[in-house]
């Protein structure tokens, strides 16, 4: 085509242009509903492909409140938007209507609104134009030549894993390519771009253990060796009915992989599952339950985020202190507002609110730069050891070299430090382990303690307007954070402060009593607006005023339909009292045991309560922003409401009673039985305590009585012990069942109950469910295997006076007498189990 420019109108060189240009590239978009990007198409703006199957669906995603927008794979079904790949992960486009994502000389490349390349499959032998891109219904994004269908893909996502491992893929080391597969977390749920924490295989030759690592050097766990089954550190694994796991090493390489087993496919056909490490450093099982729009987490490790190597960044200190775990040593303030506040992503850490003066060349003495004490904290590590015995000397040393940021002086040595301190753990006031150290500080930090809120401001002013807004935002938000902290009568959410006197008057003048624990009385009270309410009230408590507040508002903000709902307190000096939910039907024990005025419960029924209070605890345990231990699961504590629907009640307790809690706990009667071994060995206690209470309750749902009861004789059964070898040995288990029952009961749902009774008990803490696998095994998700009998299950107690155990391994008996040894200990009878070999 020739062209006459002098003679031509602009509409003719518009179309001539733009002919061009479409001859050019010959591109249309994708169609609708297509699994692929062909060779001539490409993906732009709200388009996207979707697998065969209609499992994931590819297209571009912004990440939470973010401006930035990705190339990212996601599910199709699951309804709250959940991406498990991201092609361009730190190189965000703006625009996604300018956007294209095509096949370029074999290669799928992403273009910007400016034509600019930025990111691309990399391949430089590929060059056919048959190449096209296919998103499989594994997740799957493969790059395969159509004109030769045998080969394997010439390039897959599945080898570019980011933070989450689907099933089918492969994570360790490619002996082919020479690369280690490893996933990486976010930055955080805004930013996917790589964070500092990985899962990755053991480089080393041969062997099989995977390691979480912090920017790719600092390990802060460790999986232990495969043993053909399961990972040695991960005893949990044998609590899975759902995945096929495998380890491969071969010639090819060394990887481990898993898939969902097709007889629990069978099953629950559309399951959805997922792997990831999360911007928080831990890893997690995750699943999707259609019915509640939800990911439930089977599964995370570590089990606590201090754990995370350096969770809380450059000079942040991790401990129970806040809610969020992280806070700044003092002196300092987060490096990003917005992702500490907003993002939760500590990984920045924080700075200082003033420079060392040293660094302006001041001279180094007193006057200048100081150093604040911080005891209780865990000291971190890589010090440099100066050989000075004379805490003076190692002070001088410091404070006379400006790259150093702190010293300690602990039995007799001198530590310095040069550089960001990291992994410092804020531990509780006097906890053995807590060591004191010294940071420097400005000394002009030290005559004003107040915060320095002119800094955020300056910033803000000083950037352009897009950032100004932004600076608000954040400074509105930390105002209303500090406003809450510090006004005392606010208590964050909807819990009201009760003046003494009137729940004096609802509950008229505490006349009618609902029950008595260790913890104190409850009342049933009526308030003005008719509504009924039941009254705690707290003995024992001798903790501060902000402190109580600030527990019992972390308390009124956990809601759940399994949980009793806290809805106001009462703080007036030492009367401490806590305002809850009125149940009409009280407490499980009175239903269960008493066999006067209660409504009996059939199987059915019990099944139910069992199964909801059993969520309850899933919600403590791992939904939380905190883990919360119950510690104090038994009959007396699950209420049931006007339709016999259970709630848990007085979680939340041990930490509002700090150390006065165990102290109660371990002296009340009627606790005792439920108390897993670890609260008498002294061990740390863990949410696996609760396991082996819900356990010994769990008996008392299938035996209608207390397991630990004095027959007409005298003799002492312990129902756990007669129940166990029942369920070993195979026996008939209806004969178990509470008697009142006549045998109506479901044996599927009997044998499952008893099965996860005895997993409940057992005496290490890792070989117990967690409550997330115990409510699948309930809900016949998962199948529950034959278990082992508990090791020293052999606990005996006597009239709640003596507690026994018998472990195996030692054969010897350690006796803990918890009241006074005088009563006669002839009295303590005892029965150790046949184990059949
Ligand atoms: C490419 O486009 C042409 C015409 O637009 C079409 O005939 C052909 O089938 C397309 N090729 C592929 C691989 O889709
Ligand atoms: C997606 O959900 C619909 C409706 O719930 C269901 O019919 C379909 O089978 C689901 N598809 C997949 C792949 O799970
Ligand atoms: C995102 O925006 C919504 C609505 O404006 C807000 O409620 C939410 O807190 C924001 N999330 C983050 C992480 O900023
Ligand atoms: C690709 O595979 C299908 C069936 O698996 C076969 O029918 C087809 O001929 C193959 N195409 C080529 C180009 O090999
Ligand atoms: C991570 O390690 C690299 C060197 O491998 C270092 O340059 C970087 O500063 C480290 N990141 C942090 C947050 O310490
Ligand atoms: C489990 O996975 C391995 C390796 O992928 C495979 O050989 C085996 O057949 C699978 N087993 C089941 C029950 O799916
Ligand atoms: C440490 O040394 C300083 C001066 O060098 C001296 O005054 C002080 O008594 C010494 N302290 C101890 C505990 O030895």
């Amino acid at each position: 085509m020739t062209l006459d420019i002098k003679n031509t109108n602009p509409w003719f060189m518009f179309s001539v242009l733009f002919m061009c240009f479409s001859l050019k590239f010959h591109v249309s978009s994708v169609a609708a509903d297509s699994d692929t990007v062909s060779a001539n198409q490409s993906l732009s703006g709200d388009q996207t492909i979707v697998s065969a199957g209609g499992v994931f669906v590819l297209g571009f995603f912004k990440p939470g409140n973010s401006s930035n927008s990705y190339i990212g794979i996601w599910y199709k079904n699951v309804s709250e938007q959940t991406v498990v790949w991201v092609a361009n992960r730190d190189k965000p486009i703006s625009d996604i209507y300018s956007s294209v994502l095509r096949i370029t000389n074999g290669n799928l490349v992403l273009f910007t609104e400016s034509q600019k390349p930025i990111w691309s499959t990399d391949l430089n032998s590929a060059t056919a134009s048959s190449i096209e891109a296919v998103l499989l219904d594994e997740g799957n994004l493969v790059l395969r030549d159509r004109s030769d269908n045998l080969t394997e893909p010439i390039w897959q996502s599945f080898d570019h894993p980011t933070n989450t491992w689907l099933p089918g893929m492969k994570i360790g080391f490619n002996k082919r390519t020479n690369v280690n597969h490893l996933l990486t977390s976010w930055k955080n749920e805004e930013d996917p771009a790589p964070g500092l924490f990985s899962l990755e295989l053991d480089p080393t030759e041969g062997s099989n253990q995977y390691f979480l690592l912090w920017n790719r050097s600092k390990r802060y766990w460790t999986s232990g060796a495969w043993n053909g089954h399961i990972f040695s550190s991960v005893p949990e694994m044998r609590f899975n009915f759902i995945y096929n796991y495998s380890f491969i090493s071969d010639k090819n390489g060394r990887y481990f992989t898993y898939d969902v087993s097709p007889k629990f496919l069978e099953k629950e056909p559309q399951f959805t599952s997922r792997f990831i490490i999360d911007a928080s450093g831990q890893i997690k099982q995750l699943y999707w339950l259609y019915s509640d729009k939800a990911w439930f987490q089977f599964w995370s490790t570590p089990r606590h985020p201090c754990q995370v190597y350096a969770y809380c960044g450059a000079f942040g200190s991790c401990g129970e202190q806040t809610q969020s775990f992280c806070g700044c040593v003092p002196g300092f303030k987060p490096n990003s507002e917005h992702n500490w506040y907003l993002l939760h992503d500590y990984s920045g850490g924080c700075v200082r609110e003033t420079q060392l003066q040293c660094e302006n060349n001041i001279l180094a003495n007193e006057e200048s730069d100081r150093f604040l004490a911080n005891p209780d904290i865990t000291l971190p590590e890589h010090p440099q050891s100066v050989a000075v015995r004379n805490i003076t000397k190692c002070k001088t040393i410091c404070l006379s070299d400006c790259s150093c940021t702190a010293y300690a002086y602990e039995g007799n040595a001198c530590s310095i430090w040069n550089r960001n301190l990291m992994n410092l753990q804020q531990l509780t006031k006097g906890d053995p382990n807590g060591k004191t150290i010294y940071i420097k500080l400005a000394a002009s930090d030290f005559s004003s303690p107040k915060k320095n809120k002119e800094t955020v401001i300056g910033v803000a002013v000083g950037s352009a307007a897009f950032v100004l807004l932004l600076g608000l935002v954040v400074i509105v938000y930390l105002r209303r954070k500090i406003r809450t902290r510090t006004t005392e009568k606010e208590v964050e959410g909807s819990l009201v402060a009760f003046a003494y006197k009137d729940l004096q008057n609802a509950t008229k003048n505490f006349s009618e009593k609902l029950g008595a624990g260790g913890f104190g009385s409850v009342f049933k009270g009526v308030l003005p607006d008719s509504s009924v309410i039941a009254v705690k009230k707290l003995e024992s408590i001798n903790q501060g005023e902000k402190q109580f507040r600030a527990e019992v508002s972390s308390i009124g903000s956990i809601q759940h339909v399994n949980l009793v709902r806290l809805c106001g307190f009462c703080s007036a000096g030492t009367r401490k009292l806590l305002v809850y939910d009125y149940m009409s039907n009280g407490s499980l024990d009175s239903h269960l045991f008493d066999r006067k005025d209660s409504k009996f419960l059939d199987w059915k029924t019990r099944y139910k309560i069992a199964l909801g209070a059993a969520r309850g605890l899933v919600y403590l345990h791992e939904m939380c922003r905190d883990c919360i231990i119950h510690c104090d699961i038994k009959p007396e504590n699950i209420l049931l409401d006007a339709e016999f629907h259970p709630k848990v009640a007085d979680f939340g307790l041990a930490k509002l009673l700090g150390r006065e809690f165990s102290r109660v706990l371990t002296t009340i009667r009627g606790t005792r039985g439920y108390l897993a071994p670890e609260w008498i060995s002294g061990l740390a206690i863990t949410a696996k305590a609760d396991v082996y209470s819900y356990g010994m309750m769990l008996f008392e749902f299938v035996s209608g009585r207390r397991n630990c009861e004095q027959s007409e004789d005298g003799e002492l059964n312990f129902f756990p012990t007669w129940a166990v070898n029942r369920i070993v040995e195979g026996g008939d288990i209806l004969s178990l069942l509470d008697h009142r029952l006549e045998g109506n009961a479901d044996v599927e749902e009997l044998s499952r109950m008893l099965k996860v009774a005895c997993w409940c008990i057992q005496d290490d803490e890792n070989h117990r469910p967690s409550m997330s696998q115990v409510v699948q095994m309930l809900e016949g998700i998962v199948d529950v295997t034959q278990p082992p009998v508990p090791r020293s299950l052999r606990i005996f107690v006597d009239n709640q006076e003596h507690i026994i155990f018998f472990t195996e391994s030692s054969s010897s008996q350690s006796t803990q007498t918890r009241k006074n040894t005088s009563t006669a200990s002839s009295q303590i009878k005892s029965t150790t189990l046949s184990t059949s070999s």
